[in-house]
């Protein structure tokens, strides 16, 4: 399908659903009491249940998101040990020997980790082979550093108008994925494991850097829609190009035979209603806790961003959430020093 063409239809046929229902725009455009209600009628039904289903992959925002990723050769296959490692975690054969000899493949990887496990982050604790670091940090710990590191090369996008720090991308993934990992162990019934929520966490935004490589004037579309009307970064996408980063990056995990739990995870972080698991919801309240800037406002700004059944939905409270960010920020702290000093 052509481009503008499939442009044309997404306009017409999602006019309904642009603005997720947490989002100003969206509460501006249905501000009428009769429109209200309806939204709220609207909004439980979506919660107790609707699902995407198959036709998700029909509609215009989905062609436009492969075109988009059809021309990102970079993102063509899996970083092949960020991918192994992930896919280790979860299968039977899962031990510390496995893991050590699956990294051990990648000796830049195998160097960036020792040096990291000899930084400040573990006080120099004299590691000089991958069995003694997973004998110090752990298998996790391992798994997780591989999979940051790996994908820390990917992340680390060209400098431009959509992504002005080169390494914040990766930075943010980070600070997520760990967020994500410490608020799972909070979540009451919930079955994902604290590999799946740190890799979902750490893959949320990956759409973005097919983005970043969209035409200037594209991405500058976005930032002025962003500054005019005061949408989200994903809104604005939407608007501009016809597809979100979200869309796109759960389009790239899917090509990637990532689980579909991570993929539907990516793909709905921005409007985790429609994520029955609620791992897409945990991703929702991660990057909303990785965005939060120091301030008296963090922690309004914090709620008055996030989707408002969110936290209902992860039987989590404020001051929870409060408590374990605290906890994350001892992590990215180190990691900061380290990384990006
Ligand atoms: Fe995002
Ligand atoms: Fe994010």
């Amino acid at each position: 399908m052509h481009e503008s063409r499939a442009r044309d239809i997404l306009q017409d046929a999602e006019l309904q659903t642009r603005h997720p229902a947490w989002c100003p725009e969206h509460r501006k455009t249905h501000a009428g009491s009769g429109a209200r209600i309806a939204w709220q009628i609207v909004l439980t039904a979506t919660l107790s249940e609707q699902m995407p289903t198959q036709a998700d992959n029909l509609n215009p925002r989905h062609h436009i998101a492969e075109m988009l990723v059809n021309r990102t050769e970079s993102l063509s296959v899996a970083p092949p040990v960020a991918f192994q490692v992930f896919m280790l975690t979860q299968g039977p054969n899962y031990t510390c020997e496995a893991l050590v000899d699956l990294v051990r493949l990648d000796p830049n990887l195998t160097a960036q980790i020792l040096r990291v496990c000899n930084s400040v982050i573990f006080r120099g604790q004299g590691v000089s082979s991958l069995q003694e670091a997973v004998l110090r940090i752990g298998n996790g710990a391992l798994a997780e550093m591989a999979m940051s590191l790996t994908l820390g090369k990917l992340l680390a996008v060209r400098r431009t108008a959509y992504c002005p720090e080169p390494n914040a991308l990766w930075k943010h993934s980070v600070q997520c994925a760990l967020a994500c990992r410490y608020l799972g162990k909070y979540c009451e019934g919930i079955l994902w494991t604290p590999d799946v929520a740190f890799t979902a966490g750490l893959l949320h935004d990956i759409g973005k850097m097919v983005i970043n490589s969209a035409p200037p004037e594209d991405t500058a579309r976005i930032l002025a829609l962003m500054e005019e009307t005061g949408r989200t970064m994903a809104d604005a996408e939407l608007e501009a190009i016809g597809a979100d980063h979200a869309e796109i990056g759960g389009l790239i995990l899917e090509r990637w035979r990532l689980p579909e739990e991570i993929a539907r995870a990516v793909r709905f972080h921005h409007a985790p209603e429609f994520d029955r698991s609620g791992l897409a919801t945990l991703v929702h309240v991660g990057d909303e806790c990785a965005k939060i800037a120091p301030g008296p406002e963090a922690w309004d700004d914090f709620a008055s961003a996030l989707s408002p059944f969110a936290l209902q939905h992860l039987r989590l409270s404020l001051p929870r959430v409060k408590a374990c960010w605290d906890e994350v920020m001892t992590d990215v702290d180190a990691i900061d020093r380290f990384m990006w000093s």
